[in-house]
């Protein structure tokens, strides 16, 4: 099949990467880039580093509030996918960018693709939450990560199409944590980053939700890190730019021991996840790595649409939302400060990761056409 992607955010390039090597073996990939992000921290650096290919075509689309945003990118890609004329546009996940490629393709009646389709938080006020359930409604191809995807589906009356695939971001994971499995490998971010890491000698947090970039939630993030953080265990925290851009805007203050460094490249997140004492993050794909990798992980939200990686005691992840008194409890718990290098050290030593296999069977389901020639 001619099959025309379309990317535009962090997430979705790292996606693509655990994808694009597969799906051009079997199939023919157009390959378009919104430049919904355009940093070259939080998007051009991700080319090099992941083997991805260069964009068919770059949109340069950029920021700006959702419907301009949306809006600039369907006027670009709707002549594009006429000119193209792809069998079937791919989507991934629930960014401005999914939606716009799934919306223009869907007017145009080219059948649309959506991997991790059939995720829900059940909260609408998430712009993330309103782009999954239009993408989904929009799509033939409904490419689930999870069992309880599948469900969601059922549950909104959609089955035709619907192929559970396993988690793309588990394929790419399980590739490069061998890489970073050594302490070696931290020393050397340390350095580079003129920072001293040691095993389980820091937090790391991760923020960029819309929700909590408004000036309360900003209030109440940055209060809940002052109480975790310490001098002998500080929160290192790499920041979105439109994170730094609405803390600076709000003249929120980060805490003496949280400390603020730039987005990084995917293996030194992974790298830091691995390593750290605990994971404080509302990103859903740091949710779901240190899940895998076995670290501790308070979720800085009140729902998740990852409802696998929540539960019983142990390594898995916890909602605490804002508050910092579940926070601190949480962390005591999961991540005391006494054993964070041994556990840490012993997490790292014995990991083994395991890929999905979402990437083949993406490709192997849009190959034999599943949804029949019936629907668009
Ligand atoms: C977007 C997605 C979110 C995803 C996240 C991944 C939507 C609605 N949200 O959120 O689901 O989890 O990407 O990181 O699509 N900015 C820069 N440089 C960049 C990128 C962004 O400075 O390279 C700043 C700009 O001020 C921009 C702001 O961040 O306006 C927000 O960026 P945007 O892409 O609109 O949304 P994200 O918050 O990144
Ligand atoms: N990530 C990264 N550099 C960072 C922070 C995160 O490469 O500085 C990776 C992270 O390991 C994960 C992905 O970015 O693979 C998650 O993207 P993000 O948090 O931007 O979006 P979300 O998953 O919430 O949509």
């Amino acid at each position: 099949m001619r099959i025309l992607s379309v990317v535009g955010t962090r997430p979705q390039l790292i996606k693509a990467a655990a994808l694009q090597p597969v799906l051009r073996r079997d199939h023919v990939e157009i390959f378009v880039d919104t430049g919904q992000h355009y940093d070259d921290t939080m998007a051009g650096n991700f080319f090099g580093e992941l083997g991805l290919a260069r964009p068919d075509h770059s949109l340069g689309i950029g920021g700006g509030g959702h419907g301009d945003q949306t809006g600039r990118m369907l006027i670009a890609l709707e002549p594009l996918l006429r000119e193209a004329a792809p069998d079937a546009v791919l989507v991934y996940g629930d960014t401005n960018s999914t939606l716009a490629g799934a919306l223009a393709a869907a007017k145009l009646g080219i059948p649309v693709a959506h991997v991790e389709a059939g995720l829900r938080s059940f909260d609408r006020r998430m712009p993330e939450e309103r782009n999954r359930v239009v993408a989904d409604h929009m799509s033939r191809w409904l490419l689930a990560p999870t069992a309880a995807a599948v469900a969601n589906l059922a549950a909104e009356g959609i089955t035709a199409g619907v192929v559970q695939v396993g988690d793309l971001m588990l394929d790419l994971a399980a590739r490069v944590s061998s890489r970073v499995r050594d302490p070696a490998a931290l020393v050397e971010i340390g350095a580079r980053l003129g920072l001293a890491l040691r095993p389980g000698g820091f937090l790391l947090a991760t923020v960029h939700r819309a929700e909590n970039r408004a000036p309360e939630a900003m209030a109440a993030w940055t209060g809940l890190l002052d109480s975790v953080a310490t001098a002998d265990r500080p929160v290192i925290l790499p920041l979105h730019p439109g994170t730094r851009a609405a803390l600076t805007a709000a003249g929120v203050a980060l805490p003496g021991n949280v400390i603020p460094i730039e987005p990084q490249g995917y293996a030194t997140a992974l790298a830091l996840q691995l390593h750290a004492a605990a994971v404080l993050t509302d990103s859903g794909g740091v949710q779901r790595e240190s899940a895998w990798l076995g670290v501790p992980c308070l979720v800085l939200r009140t729902t998740t649409e990852w409802v696998e990686t929540i539960g019983g005691a142990g390594s898995s992840a916890v909602l605490v939302g804002l508050d910092r008194v579940a926070a601190v409890r949480e962390l005591a718990l999961r991540a005391p400060a006494d054993r964070s290098a041994e556990l840490a050290t012993e997490r790292a030593r014995t990991l083994s990761l395991r890929g999905a296999g979402a990437a083949e069977r993406i490709s192997a389901v849009l190959a034999a056409d599943p949804a029949g020639g019936d629907r668009a």
